[in-house]
């Protein structure tokens, strides 16, 4: 469940990955293909939808009680706007603990064709996948984390164990 905001979120999102790949990809023409591994990370993937409930003119200045109003749209989440993008990560990793939302994502996203062999799916809590991600970084990856929660499950631990590694969160 979102609202306008949240579609503005993911639209900001989508245009600095877009940026964010094209720089990597172009350093990686010029420094004999380095980074070697480019990776994105989604920690809060969800179920690859996102419902705005509105029925509002989208130009009037909108109050509070405009955003609870009926009528639902679905909007395409982060997982789906990077794996639309023209240039590619070698590898893209999305994590969910709510193991329906991550298997309907992974439906999602293949029926729309976007998934291959270079893109992983888990369920499970978001803290023990970024260890296991920053232990497997070196100097020749770097890794575009997304952390998109709706509370406070990124232990401060897992932000600190990135410190020094070649991530952008
Ligand atoms: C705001 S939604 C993510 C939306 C997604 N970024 C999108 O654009 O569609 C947050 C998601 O975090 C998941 N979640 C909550 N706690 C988690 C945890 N500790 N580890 C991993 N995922 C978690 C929820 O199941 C939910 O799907």
């Amino acid at each position: 469940m979102g609202g306008p905001w949240t579609e503005e979120k993911l639209d900001a999102f989508q245009k600095y990955v877009d940026a964010y790949l094209k720089i990597m990809h172009s350093t990686r023409a010029k420094h004999n293909g380095w980074p070697y591994e480019i990776i994105y990370f989604d920690g809060f993937a969800g179920s690859g939808q996102r419902i705005l409930k509105e029925s509002v003119d989208k130009n009037k200045k909108l109050q509070f009680e405009d955003y609870l109003t009926e009528e639902t749209q679905v909007y395409e989440g982060s997982a789906e706007r990077v794996l639309k993008l023209d240039k590619k990560f070698d590898k893209y990793y999305f994590i969910d603990i709510d193991e329906g939302a991550i298997n309907t994502l992974k439906e999602r996203l293949s029926e729309k064709g976007l998934i291959n062999d270079k893109c992983y799916f888990h369920c499970g809590d978001v803290n023990k996948y970024i260890k296991l991600l920053v232990s497997n970084l070196d100097k020749n990856k770097v890794a575009l984390i997304l952390l998109d929660p709706f509370g406070m499950q990124v232990d401060w631990k897992s932000i600190e164990i990135m410190k020094g590694k070649r991530i952008d969160l």
